[in-house]
């Protein structure tokens, strides 16, 4: 059975805390951060679900009048990978963002995180940018954006990227 991919509720914050430790190894997401963000307005967050466990987690942001949501984080627990979770978490967040008047999806992922960078151009992400020093350790951020729709107003200016 493929997980269950629903909406995160405050009583499932010590399975994300647990998750976020398991697949992070720095720049994690604080407990705090996390409650905070589950239920707020402004973010969507969703879990995949196999047999009572989370396995998986996506949260994106969004912004009052903005028609750019970002993605904020993406994980799935270790023993979970390679099976697609990851790829239906971000269809499912992208839908919702569409559906609540976003039109582009952005994103940075570290540049020494080929897994996650395969994932993102697997599911049409492109590359326009690069932050330098912007993890704790001073690895630099490619950033990466997806057209949600092919609507000309949301039309970007990737030629600027470097990458
Ligand atoms: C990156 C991560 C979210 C991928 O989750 P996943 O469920 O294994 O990904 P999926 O199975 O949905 O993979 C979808 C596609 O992404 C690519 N991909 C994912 N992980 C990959 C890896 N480690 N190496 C190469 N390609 C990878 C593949 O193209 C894959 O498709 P395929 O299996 O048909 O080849 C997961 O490894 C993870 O949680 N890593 C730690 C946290 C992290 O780095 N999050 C991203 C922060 S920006």
């Amino acid at each position: 059975m493929p997980a269950e991919i629903r909406r995160a509720h405050r009583a499932d914050i010590d399975a994300l805390v647990e998750l976020e430790n398991a697949a992070f190894s720095g720049d994690r997401l604080s407990r705090r951060s996390l409650h905070t963000l589950t239920g707020r307005r402004s973010a969507i967050v969703l879990v995949a679900v196999e047999e009572t466990r989370i396995i998986g987690y996506a949260l994106v942001l969004l912004r009052r009048l903005s028609r750019k949501a970002r993605l904020y984080s993406i994980a799935v627990a270790p023993m979970a990978t390679g099976r697609g979770v990851a790829g239906r978490l971000l269809e499912t967040v992208e839908r919702e963002a569409l559906a609540r008047g976003c039109g582009l999806m952005r994103l940075e992922v570290r540049e020494d995180n080929s897994g996650a960078i395969a994932l993102y151009e697997k599911s049409g992400y492109r590359c326009f940018g690069r932050r330098k020093n912007y993890y704790h350790d001073g690895m630099h951020a490619l950033r990466y954006e997806k057209r949600l729709q092919s609507d000309a107003s949301c039309r970007t200016h990737r030629d600027a990227a470097g990458c």
